[in-house]
């Protein structure tokens, strides 16, 4: 089985990484093990990769993609929210990397069979874990319409939220909601008329993304698993992550100036009482973008943004 996927700044992420021979790296999104394939290049042969994904198909991949490294490697079927148990049954105290390339991928969208995309009729699931409870089926024909609308704008950004939360509710009383392109049909019909015949965006990519998200709780589990993951790294240690919308961007960049912040003690107090010390060390003070060369072979890498922090 050939597993489709195109690493994101690739080169980026193994410089930032500084990835060398002897290294302790956490890929906790092995995806299309490409980012991870780089890694155990520059880490054998001393070092060590832990591998992680939630998703079996990319762990079956894993095993096949990263067959030369196997004395180097360790995976894992799991969520990186745990990490720290992960690291502790790797037999590993501190890590010297870690890397978390946030979504899907492209195998995922194409040929997961799991209503990732709305083009192709499939059964909406959309869990990357299909050990997990909630499905996108699930949320559509169950959840009430304030919690869609929640979902549709708080994870989509959709202005059109509440009509098309509207509009599910009326449809799914006909007949329960079981496929993607039905769903992407009802959701065309409460979307913006289209301008000159076409639309800008397909009006469903946004409530199929908020879904993808409340499915898998991608935002949920963010804050908690960079907590974390600076805490599992070493003096130097470095953490990347890139996120691919808004929403995460903005999470992982506050967190991490949170994080890099010492006292927060109110500026009139003469003495800190707070004792805060700043635990990691901001190294790209903005966000570093996919080059244009970058972007005009890989379409899908132009909204990714990776930030870098370094432990202190
Ligand atoms: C964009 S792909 C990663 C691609 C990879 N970096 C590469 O170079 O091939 C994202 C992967 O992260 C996995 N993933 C997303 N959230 C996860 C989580 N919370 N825990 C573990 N894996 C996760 C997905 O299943 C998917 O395989």
């Amino acid at each position: 089985m050939s597993y489709e996927h195109t690493s994101v700044m690739p080169k980026e992420v193994i410089n930032y990484l500084n990835c060398t021979n002897g290294k302790i790296i956490a890929d906790c999104t092995i995806g299309g093990a490409g980012h991870s394939k780089l890694i155990c290049e520059k880490i054998i042969s001393k070092g060590l990769l832990i591998g992680i994904d939630q998703d079996p198909d990319a762990i079956k991949n894993a095993y096949n993609a990263l067959s030369d490294y196997k004395d180097n490697i360790k995976i894992f079927y799991d969520n990186f929210k745990n990490l720290p148990s992960i690291l502790s049954e790797a037999g590993v105290d501190k890590a010297d990397g870690i890397i978390a390339d946030l979504g899907i991928s492209f195998n995922q969208i194409e040929y997961g069979g799991r209503g990732f995309s709305f083009q192709k009729e499939e059964p909406l699931d959309m869990r990357m874990n299909p050990k997990t409870f909630l499905t996108a089926e699930k949320i559509i024909n169950a959840f009430e319409e304030k919690k869609l609308i929640s979902i549709f704008k708080d994870y989509g950004e959709e202005p059109r939220a509440r009509f098309i939360a509207k509009r599910i509710i009326e449809e799914r009383k006909k007949e329960k909601i079981t496929s993607s392109v039905r769903l992407a049909k009802i959701v065309e019909k409460a979307a913006y008329r289209k301008k000159k015949g076409r639309y800008k965006i397909h009006p469903a990519t946004k409530v199929f993304m908020a879904l993808r998200i409340a499915v898998n709780n991608e935002l949920g589990i963010l804050e908690k698993f960079i907590e974390d993951g600076v805490d599992s790294l070493a003096s130097k240690g470095r953490i990347c992550i890139i996120s691919f919308h808004s929403l995460e961007d903005r999470i992982v960049k506050h967190k991490i100036k949170a994080m890099a912040k010492g006292c927060i003690c109110p500026a009139d107090f003469v003495k800190c009482v707070c004792g805060k010390k700043p635990k990691i060390k901001i190294i790209t003070k903005k966000a570093i973008i996919p080059s244009d060369e970058e972007v005009r072979l890989n379409r899908k890498a132009r909204s990714a943004k990776l930030r870098v922090a370094e432990k202190i």
